[in-house]
């Protein structure tokens, strides 16, 4: 049995993860930071989605345990990419989903091209001994990003999900969480908001992205 310890404090995330690995249950145990001992948050000061996933998978890593992180957010054609990275706090710091759509609806007032995509950046960083890399999965500069940051030789695999899609008006259904009431998924005809849970994760980022890492976890060695 091999322990992946995911670096988040939501239990919710804990949950979705071992659900998503449980085809390999007899393999894989999930462990979430508090179970290594870890408490407090980290500050995530990367520059891309795949940088800020690292630094969250690096924690466990550090420690010696196998590391897995996602991060995600919403970039808009129209803004440069923005909120990208800081969609969490788009109209600052402990802020609602609400404040934050507000800024989006406020930012794009006027704007035609309302094109925009959500990311989803899921990594494993691997303590070197822990467990064999097959070399073409590995992401060089990424793992001597997180290989700094861990202070010892770590490999780091990662993979995106991305999902396409254009900014609506107006807030439109009730369902998930964050920018999903104003992301229209187009060949639905419906927003993210409009969609039960399995028909959004069919299509949405981080589905994309669960299904990608999936596939690279089987290619290990476990
Ligand atoms: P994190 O990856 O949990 O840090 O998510 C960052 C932020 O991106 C969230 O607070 C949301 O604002 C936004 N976001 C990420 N994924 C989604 C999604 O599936 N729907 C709506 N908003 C999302």
């Amino acid at each position: 049995m091999i322990d992946f310890v995911l670096a988040t404090g939501n239990r919710n995330k804990v949950a979705e993860y071992s659900e998503l690995l449980s085809p390999l249950a007899d393999k894989v145990r999930i462990l979430s930071l508090k179970d290594v001992g870890v408490t407090g948050d980290v500050v995530e000061d990367g520059d891309t989605f795949e940088e800020n996933s690292v630094i969250k998978s690096s924690v466990p890593a550090a420690l010696g345990y196998i590391g897995v992180a996602d991060d995600s957010g919403l970039t808009v054609d129209a803004l440069d990419g923005a909120p990208g990275i800081y969609s969490a706090r788009y109209a600052g710091e402990n802020v609602t989903y609400r404040d934050n759509n507000e800024k989006l609806l406020r930012e794009l007032e006027g704007v035609k091209d309302r094109g925009a995509k959500f990311v989803c950046v899921i990594s494993i960083t691997i303590p070197d001994g822990t467990l064999e890399v097959p070399e073409e999965l590995v992401d060089r500069p990424l793992s001597a990003f997180a290989s700094k940051r861990c202070g010892r030789s770590v490999r780091v695999i990662a993979v995106r999900g991305e999902c396409p899609g254009v900014i609506t008006e107006e807030l439109r259904g009730r369902e998930g969480f964050g920018y999903d009431p104003l992301f229209l998924y187009e060949p639905s005809g419906v927003t993210f908001a409009e969609m039960s849970h399995e028909e959004k994760n069919a299509v949405s980022h981080r589905g994309a992205a669960a299904r990608a890492f999936l596939e690279i976890i089987k290619k290990l060695h476990l």
